[in-house]
């Protein structure tokens, strides 16, 4: 393990990433000297959660661009169009991973006349500044966030929007870092968030890293404990964000913020810019990934329902506007009315 949480960094000309398949019980990493290995990485989860993918797929961007030989730029640019098509649809509902592919792809159409080895130089460059952005952006996020924690609160989150989701620091765990510093009395409840078990692997893993008081719950717990009145807030991620505030983000995100509204608990969902899709409408539109249903019926490749059991996996759901109490990104908590608040936001 890196000396931080950081998912993803260079080792030389190497993109490693750690391994969130296999945390918290094995720290290993995956090492990839080619845009197609990055891929592969991304779709079998190696690395995950929007932010992370996104800086994942423009660091794979860099090494297609090492790894074209051709010296005249025509065909240079060729073979990366095809790069980035292929980085681009690697998973199709989080909108960082095509954000983060557009602004590498903008570094071409910025310099037409530019010589190859100063593209793999330009390209090698932004891909630089989007991970410093994404972990400026998510301690922005974390000093707004804080703000909206009461003191002494028990949060509830869901999946990992931690730092292991981002280039570093988190996005819901941001705001939970950020309001630990400042109030060390804070709880979170986790829930385990099935079937990937990315709460009770890793953002159990990553509280119990920074000190952070938690109790690890299942899925369905949550409900009991708000009508016990045990939640103050609920803080998730985003893996996109239609131009309405419509939310899409883990599978079962939608049930948690059905029932916040049902116990009148405030449901913040944190996320950056980049994760805000203006050109959809609202969450209909937001593709949402359907993941081999294996990851159902099995757990770490042990069968877990009869054999033949049919099952489905969509990775992700949507949370209409109306649930959500407020948006907390890079530049501020974005409140009702989402549709002109997002547009001024993004304009920022
Ligand atoms: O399938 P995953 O693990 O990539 O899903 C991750 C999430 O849903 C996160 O909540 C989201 O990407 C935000 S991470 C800052």
């Amino acid at each position: 393990m890196n000396r931080s949480l950081q998912p993803i960094y260079w080792d030389g000309a190497v993109v490693v990433m750690v391994d969130q398949r296999v945390l918290p019980h094995r720290q290993e990493v995956v090492r990839c000297t080619s845009v197609a290995q990055v891929v592969r990485a991304i779709k079998t989860m190696v690395i995950r959660g929007a932010p992370a993918v996104g800086i994942a797929g423009a660091m794979g961007l860099v090494l297609a661009a090492e790894n074209i030989t051709a010296a005249d730029p025509k065909t240079f640019r060729r073979k990366f169009v095809r790069a980035c098509q292929q980085v681009a649809a690697a998973r199709p509902t989080g909108n960082n991973l095509s954000w983060a592919v557009e602004q590498v792809y903008s570094v071409l159409v910025e310099n037409p006349e530019a010589e190859v080895f100063e593209l793999k130089r330009l390209v090698r460059a932004k891909a630089d500044e989007l991970l410093k952005a994404d972990i400026e952006g998510n301690r922005a996020i974390g000093r707004w966030g804080s703000k909206i924690i009461p003191t002494g609160a028990n949060i509830l989150t869901y999946c990992n929007a931690g730092a292991l989701a981002t280039g570093d620091y988190g996005t819901a765990l941001g705001v939970v870092r950020a309001a630990h510093r400042q109030d060390p009395s804070i709880h979170v409840y986790t829930c385990e968030t099935r079937p990937f078990l990315q709460g009770s692997r890793l953002t159990a893993y990553e509280l119990m890293w920074e000190g952070i008081a938690a109790t690890l719950i299942t899925d369905n717990a949550a409900g009991s404990l708000m009508q016990q009145g045990k939640i103050d807030v609920v803080v998730v991620g985003a893996d996109r964000i239609a131009a309405n505030g419509d939310t899409a983000n883990k599978i079962g995100t939608y049930t948690m913020a059905v029932l916040a509204r049902a116990h009148d608990i405030p449901f913040y969902v944190a996320a950056p810019r980049s994760t805000i899709d203006p050109v959809l409408t609202d969450g209909s539109q937001i593709p949402i990934e359907q993941r081999d249903p294996e990851e159902v019926t099995h757990f770490q490749g042990r069968p877990v329902a009869p054999k033949g059991m049919v099952a489905i996996n969509p990775a992700f759901d949507v949370t209409p506007n109306r649930y959500v109490t407020g948006i907390i990104t890079e530049v501020g908590i974005i409140r009702k009315p989402f549709k002109s608040n997002i547009r001024k936001a993004m304009e920022s």
